[in-house]
């Protein structure tokens, strides 16, 4: 989604600015700009399209000085043209002196335009963002000091921002501010830096300050001042950040997908480091903040997140109802946020959320805390807004994930939740016994990935039929259930091929209907006690002249023979199969996508984080 980079100091801004926008591509965009400030000149580029033909106008048109701001646009207001690209001026016709760049959504641009425009100012946008320029244009008339025109203006937008503003009349003064959207400053020597995800400063330092809702912040080469607009100057916390950029690195993949599949033995060996406890045959989960005996007292879990993060949930759900014989609802938290959901205060909530950022993940979390519960987060992105605002939580400890499609995030969450299934179990009733069992499990998976990653091969040749399909199903059972819905999720948005994924057996009250020989039905099928009823399924299929893909335990004799492709996963405890079988399903969507042609690690339409509702 939108990404907003800003630079302060003695170098170059344009450089700075357009690597820190190609670490942000990631996130999905549409086009890109930049303004710099030179001497008492501004510098305004922007183009539709990628942050390169950025690059290609700025080596025909170079913008100098060492301060500016920059942007990435996911087009919300008005379709991706170079006029809703940002950053977005403000000021009276042929007065043009400043520059803004926003991320989030202003809610009443209609009534503010029509004010501004009415008064004389001019638009050249479809956009909501364009207002704030104009309005801190005008508040600068009378203040002539930017960060005051600013923060005057601010109770104006109604909505959420994270906004960088540079003005020709300021020359070396970047003003942030942030109401919803995230921000974060690079604290450098002699040079500041400003941006909306800590991967675009990384490079450059690796201490940051993280914004707070309501702050507003002044950056100069040498100085950085922080306050909140209504309680005054703020001592700014300066965090470090503890990854490093070149873990973002392809390291020899041709896509980040790919390259983020194959992590997942690490994902998992990351996700679980130093929280196996086979002394006590628990989980040791520190940072959740609530006393054993609080835990304890649960009568319920509440699993909240969105589209990947939704899935792995429902995984949890399977995980803590089983070895923690706790209730457990899981909810879309889009939903969730809006619906009056009855909490008492023996639930629970935990809000899923790789990226830390998404609106509606963060919207649940709040309503959750504003109804006084304690809000717990399972989240990647260190120091995310989602991270920052819970009351306790769980790491994933993942790493940067780059690819728009989550792979190894899912992995983490999964084995974060089997942590927590194992915690509350061992809490209970679940006996020592048990407990090693699980934790046993836990300690083989990283092998157990790392053999399932030998499929691809076979994978790769069954892509080939899947390619030509016009639509998919994916069928699971039990603990599999979330994994074909997730195996659906994956192949839809990366191939574009509708794919849809239900449990077995729901097949025959609706799905079935589909089946024909061009469309592939995937089955998801290890041992388990419902292996003979997942084998009827498949005769159902077989019976319509359907084009059958299995996955199953490597060694089964029944399913290679009932099947068109049969794609062997190692034998494991059960616990530990979501994270086996998602990984041909994630090996499929890639390498069908692969086989289309499409842009793998920047799907169409879709954000890395979607900070909008
Ligand atoms: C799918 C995908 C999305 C995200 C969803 C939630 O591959 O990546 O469905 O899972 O947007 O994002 P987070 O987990 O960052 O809250």
């Amino acid at each position: 989604m939108c990404g907003i980079v800003g630079y302060t100091g003695p170098r170059e801004a344009a450089a700075i600015l357009l690597g820190g926008l190609r670490r942000l591509e990631y996130r999905g965009y549409d086009s890109a700009g930049l303004a710099t400030v030179e001497g008492g000149r501004l510098h305004l580029r922007k183009r539709m399209g990628r942050v390169s033909e950025l690059e290609d106008l700025l080596a025909r048109r170079p913008a100098r000085g060492g301060c500016g701001i920059s942007h990435t646009r996911w087009a919300t207001h008005g379709p991706a043209t170079d006029a809703n690209a940002h950053p977005h001026a403000g000021g009276r016709a042929g007065m043009v002196g400043l520059a803004v760049v926003h991320n989030g959504v202003i809610e009443n641009h209609a009534r503010l335009r029509a004010e501004l425009m009415a008064e004389g100012f001019p638009f050249a946008s479809e956009t909501d963002s364009e207002v704030i320029a104009h309005l801190i244009a005008r508040a600068l008339e009378t203040t002539h000091d930017l960060l005051e025109a600013v923060v005057t203006i601010l109770p104006r937008l109604e909505g959420t921002y994270g906004l960088a503003v540079c003005s020709a009349s300021h020359p070396g003064l970047i003003v942030g501010a942030r109401m919803g959207s995230p921000l974060v400053i690079g604290v450098g020597d002699g040079e500041h830096l400003l941006a909306s995800d800590a991967a675009a400063v990384a490079p450059h330092t690796k201490r940051v300050v993280y914004l707070e809702d309501g702050e507003v912040a002044s950056l100069t080469p040498a100085g950085l001042d922080l306050a909140h607009r209504e309680r005054g100057p703020v001592a700014p916390r300066i965090d470090r950040i503890d990854w490093h950029p070149d873990q973002a690195e392809l390291g020899g993949n041709p896509h980040y997908m790919i390259k983020e599949i194959r992590e997942q033995p690490t994902t998992v060996v990351d996700a679980c480091r130093g929280r196996l406890s086979r002394r006590d045959a628990t989980a040791c989960l520190g940072g959740l903040n609530l006393s054993p005996r609080a835990l304890r007292r649960a009568r319920r879990i509440v699993l909240v997140g969105c589209g990947t993060s939704w899935h792995a949930a429902l995984v949890g759900e399977y995980l803590i109802e089983r070895i923690a014989h706790l209730p457990v609802e899981v909810e879309y938290a889009g939903e969730f946020r809006y619906r009056n959901a009855p909490l008492d205060d023996r639930t629970l909530v935990f809000i899923l959320s790789q990226s830390g950022e998404t609106a509606d993940a963060l919207g649940a979390l709040r309503e959750a805390k504003r109804r006084g519960h304690p809000t717990l987060a399972i989240v990647n992105t260190v120091g995310s807004t989602i991270a920052r605002e819970a009351t306790g939580g769980i790491y994933l400890h993942a790493g940067q994930e780059v690819g728009v499609a989550s792979t190894k995030a899912f992995a983490a969450q999964v084995a974060v939740l089997t942590l927590l299934a194992l915690y509350l179990g061992r809490l209970r009733h679940l006996s020592f016994s048990d407990g090693l069992a699980i934790v046993e499990a836990l300690e083989s998976a990283p092998g157990l990935i790392e053999e399932a990653l030998k499929v691809e091969p076979i994978v790769e040749r069954a892509a080939e039929q899947v390619a030509t399909a016009r639509t998919a199903l994916f069928l699971g059972r039990d603990l599999l259930h979330p994994v074909a819905l997730e195996g659906a999720l994956k192949l839809t948005e990366i191939s574009y091929i509708p794919a849809h994924g239900y449990p077995t057996a729901e097949m025959k009250h609706g799905p079935i209907a589909l089946v024909d020989p061009q469309t592939p039905c995937v089955f998801l099928s290890a041992r388990s006690p419902l292996y003979s009823k997942t084998l009827s399924s498949i005769e159902e299929v077989r019976a319509r002249g359907g084009h059958v893909i299995t996955i199953g335990t490597d060694g089964d004799r029944v399913l290679p023979a009932l099947s068109d492709t049969f794609l062997p996963i190692p034998d494991a405890p059960e616990v530990i199969l979501p994270l086996l079988a998602v990984i041909p399903l994630q090996l499929l969507a890639y390498h069908v996508a692969l086989k289309l042609g499409r842009d793998i690690d920047k799907p169409r339409n879709l954000a890395k984080s979607v900070t909008v509702e």
